[in-house]
């Protein structure tokens, strides 16, 4: 039985990948996570007691730590998804991104690459670095995002990730390190955290507090369904050639506001009894001052990934997001678990001052 170690594992795509490599594939899976305010153990309850499933906590910046985990599971592949991930956040305090992002990527690399050295068999193991399509700025009304557009990161987040896909691609050209790559679009799904789009409004809307848009909500974002996702990263893992980098999107672009008023008009279906003074959710909504940099349009085009590897999304954005929405009506408890941390559903992301 292969063995993979998944950083990052407690957070929301993560847990994704884990359930998919425990449920559906035959893997050992360690799944080594620091439980930032973004990790929960609770969205992997369905396979914490499966035989092959290990949980480390650990800091993927703790040089010992690391070194110590390849020796104590020597892995087939690594899956690194570990990461500060959330913009607001990054406007409000770049350093955790930089540290994380940045030094925790270059950590692992070194760790992968002293072990993956000792191999008798080199071309057996992988490196899968999991990043996000807003490495490449922003598009204009048309136009896809594919494997060989510039990198022109706009926000502290992306711009770590940006640094850590080039650290990822040089380890692979100067020490021959085996690496795939993913960028992939937003996802949706069950287990994000309620500071993301779409949970946010789903909790705010149940609470009947304010359902904030940035700026005019105009902004055009591909949506992918999380467990297309982890099944893109599971088969780039498997299957990817080394070296290459995969772009991952679910042909779902829509702007925000639609994204809302979506969500609005599936809960409006499935609650009868409205907060007090409202009919229906859409009355919540209200246009708040808009992210400073916010980028105006991503959108993938994910026709490598289909041509090279047979991937393609499963859910079109209305089966997904009608799962999703279903997931956390029935899910409420997971809700308040991940919320008594910090953050309280305060707005983010103005620190800086901005517009
Ligand atoms: N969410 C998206 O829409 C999206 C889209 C494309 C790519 N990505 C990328 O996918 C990855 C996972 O994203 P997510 O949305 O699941 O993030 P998340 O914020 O939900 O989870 C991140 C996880 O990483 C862990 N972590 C953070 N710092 C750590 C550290 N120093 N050491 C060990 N663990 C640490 C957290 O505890 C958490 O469990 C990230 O690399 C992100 O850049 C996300």
């Amino acid at each position: 039985m292969k063995t993979v170690i998944v950083t990052g594992g407690a957070g929301f795509i993560g847990s994704a990948v884990i359930r998919d490599l425990i449920e559906n594939r035959d893997y050992r899976v360690i799944n080594f996570d620091k439980l930032t305010y973004a990790g929960n153990l609770e969205s992997l309850a369905s396979v914490a007691d499966h035989p092959n499933y290990r949980f480390e906590r650990g800091d993927i910046c703790d040089h010992i730590a690391v070194k110590n985990l390849f020796i104590e599971y020597p892995p087939d592949a690594i899956m690194h998804l570990a990461a500060e991930s959330h913009v607001d956040r990054s406007i409000d305090g770049p350093d955790e991104f930089i540290n994380t992002n940045i030094v925790g990527t270059s950590v692992l690399l070194e760790a992968a690459r002293s072990y993956w050295k000792g191999l008798e068999d080199q071309t057996a193991f992988r490196f899968h670095h999991v990043s996000t399509d807003e490495v490449y700025g922003t598009l204009g009304d048309s136009g896809l995002f594919d494997e060989q557009s510039p990198y022109q990161p706009n926000s502290p987040y992306s711009a770590s990730k940006a640094a850590s896909d080039h650290l990822v691609r040089a380890w692979h050209e100067t020490y021959g390190l085996p690496v795939v790559i993913t960028n992939c679009s937003n996802n949706y799904g069950p287990c994000q955290f309620p500071e993301k789009l779409i949970p946010l409004i789903i909790q705010n809307a149940l609470a009947g507090k304010p359902l904030p848009v940035y700026g005019k909500g105009e902004q055009v974002r591909d949506w992918l369904y999380v467990d297309d996702h982890a099944r893109a990263l599971c088969l780039v893992m498997e299957e990817g050639r080394m070296g290459e980098t995969y772009n991952i999107g679910g042909h779902n672009e829509m702007q925000n506001i639609e994204v809302v008023k979506t969500v609005c008009r599936l809960l409006d279906e499935r609650i009868a009894e409205h907060p007090p003074g409202i009919s229906e959710f859409s009355e919540l909504i209200c246009f708040v001052t808009d992210r400073p940099g916010h980028d105006q349009r991503y959108a993938i085009d994910a026709g490598k990934i289909h041509q090279d590897l047979g991937w393609k999304p499963r859910e079109t954005f209305e089966s997904g997001i009608a799962k999703t929405i279903d997931w956390y009506l029935a899910n409420q408890q997971w809700c308040d678990h991940v919320r008594d941390g910090s953050y309280q559903g305060e707005r983010l992301g103005l620190a800086a001052g901005g517009v």
